[in-house]
């Protein structure tokens, strides 16, 4: 078991979208400390080239390694998929990424072995749920579909209507007759869709039932299990690189509470 003591886990992501892993670590973790890095100034980092990311993964775990961090969590798909091997290098603190646990919970909850995963350009390009899933079982396949509309859409909280039902379902119209039965959602925004994604998959009728999981809350039972669970209340800290307007309001979406009362504190990556 990892001993974190008085130490915060640290989480990063390119924006805000993260905070739907913070918000899936502290229903599952209350008792331990948050220390959260959002590159607002960056994001989104999905639409980048991977040695983009990974130079701006590096500037987030400087700045995360500054705040004694007893673990890391990379909640960013994105940055998982392409530079977990360069972080677990860099930081002398265990990193955990979202994409095995995705990952693995897609595994967990398909019969046929046929999984879909919705996620970034760059995820997808990565291939890193393909390789994930088929390092544990070979004889799965993986259908891949980005949907980056989903990140404005998320961001401008436009969660449900006419326009967030058909931008999915075009999105979910390529899953048709691939026989996949489990949904991995692979993206920080995307979670927040998950009643309508639900909806617009029962109304497609792919053939089948399909089961919808997320890496957040995959995420959160692998660190559950890495850390045990502690008394108290845990605190959270926020760190942007940037504000943007309408931060408090875009925040507490992913977050699914209040960031009123929360530190927030605006930073410069080195
Ligand atoms: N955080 C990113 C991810 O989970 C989504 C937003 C972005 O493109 O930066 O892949």
């Amino acid at each position: 078991m990892l001993v974190l003591g008085d130490r915060p886990i640290g989480v990063f992501d390119s924006g805000l979208g993260g905070l739907t892993v913070v918000r899936a670590l502290r229903a599952s973790l209350p008792g331990t400390s948050i220390v959260y890095l959002g590159d607002t100034a960056r994001v989104p980092y999905g639409v980048r080239s991977a040695s983009t990311v990974v130079e701006y993964a590096k500037r987030c775990a400087r700045l995360l390694r500054t705040h004694d961090v007893g673990c890391v969590v990379v909640a960013c798909n994105t940055v998982s998929a392409v530079a977990l091997p360069m972080l677990r290098e860099m930081l002398d603190v265990e990193v955990f990424g979202v994409v095995e646990p995705g990952a693995r919970a897609g595994l967990a909850a398909t019969r046929s072995y046929r999984i879909g995963v919705l996620a970034t350009r760059g995820t997808v390009v990565s291939g890193a749920y393909e390789r994930a899933v088929t390092d544990v079982e070979p004889s799965a396949t993986v259908v891949q579909q980005e949907a980056p509309l989903l990140v404005p859409l998320a961001e401008e909280g436009w969660l449900d209507g006419p326009v967030a039902g058909a931008v999915i379902r075009s999105y979910l119209e390529p899953f048709r007759g691939t026989g996949v039965d489990t949904l991995v959602l692979g993206c920080t925004h995307y979670p927040l869709f998950r009643r309508v994604i639900e909806e617009q998959l029962e109304r497609l009728d792919l053939g089948n039932e399909v089961t919808v999981v997320d890496s957040a809350g995959a995420v959160a039972k692998v660190l559950v299990e890495a850390v045990g669970v502690s008394p108290g209340s845990g605190s959270l800290r926020i760190h942007v690189t940037d504000l943007p307007s309408r931060f408090r309001e875009v925040a507490a979406r992913f977050l699914g509470d209040s960031v009123d009362d929360l530190c927030v504190q605006q930073v410069d990556l080195q």
